[in-house]
């Protein structure tokens, strides 16, 4: 049967369920010129305002998967890879790939630049002297093999029809859509070729849904995509109100993932990268116990090894900026908020993260957060250390903080949990 770009749109656009015969076309047909932009972007609204039912997400996600390569990562050990939807300070994936490797399973990370408030993983590694993010399939199989852990960029060739749907959903409004969200992740995760994966769903302010609801129902269809296509899979919820440890942005980000990875740090990136590395050792049928080995700074080893693998000095100093600003208490009290997505925004206003794709970023730009929510603060104690090469971004990145970014009160805020919930497949 033949098909047109119209009568898959009037399809989605009167509600009824695209065939498997349609999506397969139109996706293929996009991601060769034949379907024009405007109307994958018409496509892209209707299935935005009618969704698509759990076969129609998951054909849809196969077909994104078939439109470029897929890797066979046969590294003599399990596979097993983690994503996170991006948050504030979460730098995660530095201790985590070392450690699971270190617990015997092969950790095939192929990770993305920043945009807007939640950094990039690559942007962070680039900080250290000499590392290079992109490799050929053949270095990442024998790193793999070799050190057990790999953290780079994904080739142009996975999935190259997410590649240009993504960009067109970026402008025309059609990005927040839990099937085509969910389709994109999990296309790019498939093609890597992993055979577990863990996400890493975050929920507030600093996170893509702000809700419990939408990240559950944001993880449910992650989850489900992963199941039909024969994927290990969990994800856990996890709390983004808050930054995730002290440091937010690039180079500070990685010294604070050294402390984890030498037995140290803060307790909240301790407790997620354990949590995580359980979860992703159980699914890959591994049995350690990774917060031993973590405390043990064994795993620290095996970083040193992944980012000497990949160029880098492991024993370089970091960069700096060349300026800083504090922010202090204003009053004795408990600090009772500390808002992630605030402190997102200033870190990348002054200069940690990207407003256009093609940026460049400030490798020791970023923020410190010497006090977490629940602290007690005296008045001119210092609560924010600000980082930047561009000292003139200083007043947009203390507007951000001082609009209800930080508060200070007379009781302690009410604890609150890291780990929300855990959805398996
Ligand atoms: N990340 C992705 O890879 N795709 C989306 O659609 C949203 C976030």
């Amino acid at each position: 049967m033949t098909h047109t770009a119209v009568d898959v749109i009037r399809a989605k656009r009167d509600g009824h369920r695209l065939t498997d015969a349609q999506i397969d076309w139109v996706v293929d047909a996009y991601t060769n010129g034949v379907v024009a932009d405007e109307q994958m972007s018409a496509l892209a609204m209707a299935i935005f305002l009618n969704g698509m039912d759990r076969s129609e997400t998951a054909r849809w996600t196969r077909a994104m998967v078939d439109s470029g390569e897929k890797l066979t990562l046969d590294v003599g050990r399990p596979t097993v890879d983690k994503h996170s939807t991006g948050g504030v300070g979460d730098k995660i994936t530095l201790p985590l790939a070392p450690l699971v490797a270190t617990c015997g399973a092969a950790v095939p990370q192929l990770s993305g630049r920043g945009l807007g408030h939640t950094g990039g993983t690559l942007d962070k590694l680039e900080s250290i002297p000499g590392w290079r993010a992109q490799l050929s399939v053949d270095e990442v199989v024998a790193q793999l093999r070799s050190v057990g852990a790999v953290i780079c960029a994904a080739t142009s060739g996975l999935a190259p029809a997410d590649k240009k749907l993504y960009a067109l959903r970026d402008v025309t409004s059609t990005v927040e859509s839990i099937p085509l969200i969910a389709s994109s992740i999990m296309s790019k995760k498939i093609a890597e070729g992993a055979e577990a994966l863990v996400l890493d769903v975050k929920v507030g302010s600093g996170a893509f849904m702000k809700s419990l609801d939408q990240a559950r129902a944001l993880a449910e269809a992650l989850v489900s995509i992963g199941v039909d296509h024969g994927l290990r899979i969990s994800a856990l919820l996890t709390d983004m109100s808050v930054p995730l440890g002290r440091a937010v942005g690039n180079a500070v980000e990685v010294a604070e993932s050294v402390e984890v990875l030498q037995g140290n740090g803060p307790t909240d990136v301790v407790d997620l990268t354990v949590a995580l590395a359980e979860e992703m050792l159980s699914r890959a049928g591994i049995s350690a116990s990774p917060r031993d080995v973590l405390a043990s700074g064994e795993a620290y080893e095996t970083w040193a090894r992944m980012i000497r693998a990949q160029g880098g000095d492991p024993d370089a100093p970091l960069p700096t900026a060349r300026h800083h600003h504090t922010v202090t208490a204003p009053a004795d009290g408990y600090l009772t908020t500390l808002d992630a997505y605030a402190v997102g925004v200033a870190a990348w206003r002054l200069g940690a993260g990207r407003a256009r794709k093609e940026d460049p970023v400030q490798p020791g730009a970023g923020i410190l957060c010497l006090a977490k929510p629940g602290d007690r603060v005296t008045k001119d104690q210092p609560l924010l250390e600000l980082h930047t090469d561009t000292p003139d971004a200083i007043p947009a990145a203390l507007e951000s903080l001082t609009n209800g970014g930080y508060e200070i009160g007379d009781t302690p805020p009410p604890t609150t949990n890291l780990l929300l919930d855990t959805i398996r497949g």
